[in-house]
């Protein structure tokens, strides 16, 4: 049945000619609409308007039936697009959290063989149905929360059947939830130890033996390696990216998270459609990024969880780049998908405007999708994946009141979605 939303406070995010994406200065504009409506049909958005233009006898003779929403006191927002995570795993990683919270890091964590080796292992011994099954418990979890859409990574496999299993697992999200979904093949995540003393053994196997099955059976929208020290090389990242192109799989990267890897320029060079953490990032590494097709993205949740330093965020826009934020979700550097928080952390760590935190987790993070054409903004013509937010006063609220859910009602392929009774963070 249509839908029309009336009496929105505000309508956020709105595009008369739609963009790709915003950078530099722009990203401080948010277009919005204040006393306004909007109307769905099928799964896209059709119209919308100021109150005072809305014709509704035009809209009831040419419609049987239409929902009714009374929105008042309430925006609308399109629904946020998370382009980084890891959210199937087999379970937490608690124990390691203790481990940090003594003083180890995530990278001593990792050489003893805790870290994504603990989660690979896990993964080997989880059916098919068990990560399933896990998984949907999360996204209905991040769709309360206003996400619309999400990557998801594999990586957590490490082995070809490990790594087919977790694409197999995404492949079935894709079918079962609302979300819209994209998946990421991230063989090269970490080293097993059997490899260790030979790394390269190990990308001859993502790239000959992982990568054309994940290909064949068409799993994968995207491939990733995580570019950094003590990690996978310039050069393993380099011809996996090539090996990529070869099957028509685009880039996505994780790179300079604990040094000056290089794999941001490496990235371009393959023109990856992101590369993604970025706390190491000088003038190189914008100089590279900028006229490049490459979306900078920033995960705060990982930075904060870890004690990173924080990417230098301000310097990039400054330099007229555009910035995406994304969650990252995962059981060992950020635990939640929340992505409010996600721009709470943007406003209040990496001093980002609440317009900035919003077009970067909407309109640039679908672009780190792919999606931008169909999400990440309220136009007509867009997928109707948009939220209604509680009474707030202003959008920067949205930001600004950390911690508490401000998604009140979740419209995704224009059908409203029973959000559970209560789904808070802490589910494993
Ligand atoms: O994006 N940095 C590499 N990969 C993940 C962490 C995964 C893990 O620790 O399980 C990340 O933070
Ligand atoms: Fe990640």
């Amino acid at each position: 049945m249509p839908i029309l939303i009336e009496n929105i406070k505000e309508l956020v995010q709105i595009e008369d000619s739609p963009k790709l994406m915003v950078k530099g200065a722009e990203m401080a504009k948010l277009p919005t609409l204040k006393d306004a409506w909007l109307f769905i049909e099928g799964d896209k958005i059709v119209a919308f308007g100021k109150m005072k233009d809305l014709n509704k006898q035009e809209l009831f003779f040419a419609n049987e039936d239409i929902q009714v929403i009374d929105a008042k006191g309430k925006m609308v927002f399109p629904s946020f697009v998370d382009s980084h995570t890891h959210l199937v795993y087999a379970a937490p990683r608690e124990i390691e959290y203790i481990d940090k919270i003594k003083g180890l890091s995530y990278e001593e964590i990792a050489k003893r063989g805790g870290g994504i080796l603990n989660s690979a292992k896990k993964i080997q011994e989880a059916s098919e149905e068990e990560l399933v099954d896990a998984a949907m418990k999360r996204l209905d979890e991040i769709i309360s929360y206003g996400t619309g859409a999400v990557e998801i990574k594999s990586g957590y496999g490490l082995t070809t059947e490990s790594e087919l299993k977790m694409l197999r697992v995404i492949k079935k999200l894709k079918i079962l939830s609302p979300l819209t979904i994209r998946s990421t093949f991230l063989g090269a995540h970490s080293i097993p130890m059997e490899y260790r003393s030979n790394q390269s053994l190990y990308v001859d196997l993502v790239i000959n033996e992982m990568l054309p099955q994940v290909a064949e059976e068409g799993l994968a929208d995207f491939i990733d390696v995580f570019c950094d020290t003590g990690f996978f090389t310039v050069e393993d990242t380099e011809r996996i990216l090539e090996a990529g192109l070869k099957y028509g799989i685009r880039g996505k990267i994780h790179a300079n998270e604990l040094d000056y890897s290089g794999g941001i320029q490496a990235g371009v060079k393959y023109n990856a459609l992101s590369v993604d953490h970025l706390e190491f990032t000088g003038d190189a590494e914008i100089e590279a990024l900028l006229n490049s097709e490459t979306m900078p993205t920033v995960l705060p949740g990982a930075a904060f969880f870890l004690g990173m330093v924080y990417a230098p965020v301000r310097k990039m826009m400054d330099a007229g780049l555009p910035l995406a934020l994304a969650s990252d979700f995962n059981p060992g550097s950020s635990p939640s998908g929340n992505i409010q928080l996600i721009l709470s952390m943007a406003s209040i760590l990496y001093k980002m405007l609440p317009e900035e935190a919003i077009n970067a987790t909407t309109i640039n993070s679908a672009y780190a999708m792919g999606l931008s054409k169909e999400l990440g903004s309220i136009a007509i013509g867009k997928k109707a994946n948009v939220f209604i937010t509680t009474e707030i006063p202003s959008y920067e609220f949205m930001p600004y009141a950390y911690g508490s859910n401000k998604v009140e009602t979740v419209i995704l392929n224009g059908e409203i979605k029973n959000l559970p009774a209560s789904v808070g963070p802490g589910s494993v």
